[in-house]
């Protein structure tokens, strides 16, 4: 059966949802891939740094601690997500913010040393062409340091909630979380992706870790705080209300009560531009 919901809200992240994603989701999954994506990038020690889908600022916080030497430059496609991240953001901290499509980059050639994304690239509309501008950004054997999710199987609670979805409405499944956030988890096709747009020196592993919430909050973060939400509000039968009961209900049953400890899997992926 086809999935309800169109993909062209996949990267919807807009009205209500940036506060909820920043409140509930950000502290959940995003911070500890965060801080590893920016002690990879420490390590190269960039002066300039572009931050691709920066959404509210989980990896921007990371890099200002992890590189304070750096002037970060941090873009998102979504305003509000930006406008968001500036709120939080500790004050006196080197970083530029600017609207930018990943596919279609504001900037000029070579002007970074390094380009960093976090689960970003699931969404760009195509992904090769991204890789593309990421490496016309890039001075020669500059970094482009990014992660994605691994299929929904391995991150559990994502998996409950969709499972749940859609049994509650298979007339009309809504499989936003399997589409898009994970649905780009082939490591070759990572490689086959960034070799197509020039990139060279791929190294892509996997990473185990841990998603802690509880049954209500987590329920609220992913059907409120993603762009599910707009998978729910335009959906036949199910409202954001009921869609939040449903899912709440699944975690319960299948974590129990009190804090859930929930896998998650990704990866992280460095590839590297050719020096010359
Ligand atoms: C899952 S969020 C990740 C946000 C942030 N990096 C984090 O770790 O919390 C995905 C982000 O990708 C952004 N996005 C979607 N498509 C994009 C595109 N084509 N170019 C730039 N950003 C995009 C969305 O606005 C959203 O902020």
């Amino acid at each position: 059966m086809a999935d309800h919901g169109e993909n062209r809200n996949d990267s919807r992240f807009v009205g209500a949802i940036p506060e909820v994603y920043e409140r509930l989701m950000v502290p959940m999954i995003f911070e500890a891939p965060a801080v590893r994506l920016a002690d990879i990038l420490a390590a190269l020690r960039p002066a300039d740094v572009l931050e691709t889908a920066a959404g509210t600022g989980a990896l921007t916080r990371e890099l200002v601690r992890a590189c304070p030497g750096a002037q970060v430059t941090a873009t998102d496609l979504n305003p509000p997500m930006l406008e968001a991240a500036a709120a939080r953001l500790p004050a006196g901290a080197r970083v530029v913010w600017r609207d930018a499509d990943a596919t279609a980059l504001p900037f000029g050639d070579a002007d970074f040393d390094a380009v960093v994304c976090q689960f970003g690239a699931m969404f760009f509309p195509d992904r090769v062409q991204g890789y593309r501008e990421a490496l016309r950004v890039l001075r020669p054997g500059g970094a482009f340091v990014f992660n994605t999710w691994d299929r929904i199987e391995n991150n559990e609670v994502t998996f409950v909630i969709e499972t749940a979805l859609v049994a509650a409405a298979p007339q009309a499944p809504i499989r936003f979380m399997s589409r898009t956030p994970h649905g780009y988890h082939s490591p070759d096709q990572i490689r086959t992706d960034l070799q197509a747009a020039g990139l060279g020196e791929v190294r892509v592993e996997p990473v185990d870790g841990i998603g802690r919430t509880t049954a209500a909050e987590g329920a609220v973060a992913f059907c409120q705080g993603t762009p599910l939400r707009v998978a729910i509000e335009n959906h036949p039968t199910l409202t954001v209300d009921s869609a939040t009961a449903i899912a709440e209900s699944a975690l319960l049953q299948h974590f129990g009560p009190g804090p859930i400890d929930g896998s998650i899997r990704w990866f992280e992926v460095v590839a590297t531009a050719p020096s010359h």
